[in-house]
């Protein structure tokens, strides 16, 4: 760890986690960073992964350090704002993750503790609200406002202009179409293709396929 550091700390320590640890190796971190420990309920989590990464405890637990820089490892929305919301009162810093092979526009915004995968586009004058995910290969469009605490599986489309609001869940291949609202805590299937404005809290399906 670089003296000038605090250390580098991963909120959670599941499958997401360790996509991260593996990004976090091509230079995704901010400043260079590496991954020095991790919060979680298991000590064990990552037995067997071959990283070498300090058990600093639970989650709700921890009190940050001056330095220190964290990182959300979870994707379950409201998780990640209950857990955001503790861990920034007892005054945590969040860094971002942007992998070097995401694409993101000069005129885009990203909001504290962004994660990107690799693969992804954020494209034009986007804003990315704090601690939203955007998952490999999914593609945010010119204009997308994406509220805070998102999660955006891969391959999902956000197309041009669509508005999302805070801590909604894109499944799979999801696909949103131009213009389109989706309500703060919406829930979009795997594959879903949404065409119209979604109430907040609903969870969206995939139409059926038809035989034309
Ligand atoms: C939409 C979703 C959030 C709903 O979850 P849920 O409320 O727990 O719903 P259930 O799994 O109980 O399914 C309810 C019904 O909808 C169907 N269904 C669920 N998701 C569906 C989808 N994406 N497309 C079509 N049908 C779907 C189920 O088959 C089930 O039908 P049945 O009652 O006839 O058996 C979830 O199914 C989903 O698509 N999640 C995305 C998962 C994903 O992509 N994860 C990526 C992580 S890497």
């Amino acid at each position: 760890m670089p003296l000038n550091h605090g250390r580098t700390i991963l909120v959670g320590a599941g499958a997401f986690a360790r996509e991260l640890i593996d990004w976090s190796l091509d230079g995704a971190l901010e400043d260079g960073r590496a991954f020095d420990a991790f919060l979680d309920s298991s000590a064990a989590a990552l037995d067997g992964f071959g990283h070498r990464l300090d058990y600093l405890g639970a989650i709700d637990d921890f009190v940050p350090r001056e330095g220190d820089r964290l990182v959300m490892a979870i994707g379950d929305p409201a998780a990640k704002a209950r857990l955001a919301a503790l861990l920034k009162s007892r005054g945590a810093r969040f860094a971002r993750l942007v992998h070097p092979r995401a694409t993101v526009a000069r005129s885009a915004v990203l909001g504290e503790g962004v994660v990107i995968c690799p693969q992804a586009l954020v494209s034009s004058h986007a804003r990315i609200g704090d601690f939203v995910a955007i998952n490999a290969l999914s593609g945010v469009g010119h204009d997308v406002v994406l509220g805070a605490c998102s999660t955006l599986s891969c391959q999902v489309d956000l197309t041009g202009w669509v508005k999302v609001g805070e801590g909604c869940f894109f499944g799979s291949g999801a696909r949103v179409l131009p213009k389109v609202t989706v309500g703060a805590g919406a829930r979009i299937g795997a594959g879903a293709v949404v065409m119209r404005n979604v109430p907040e809290n609903a969870v969206m399906y995939a139409l059926p396929a038809k035989k034309l």
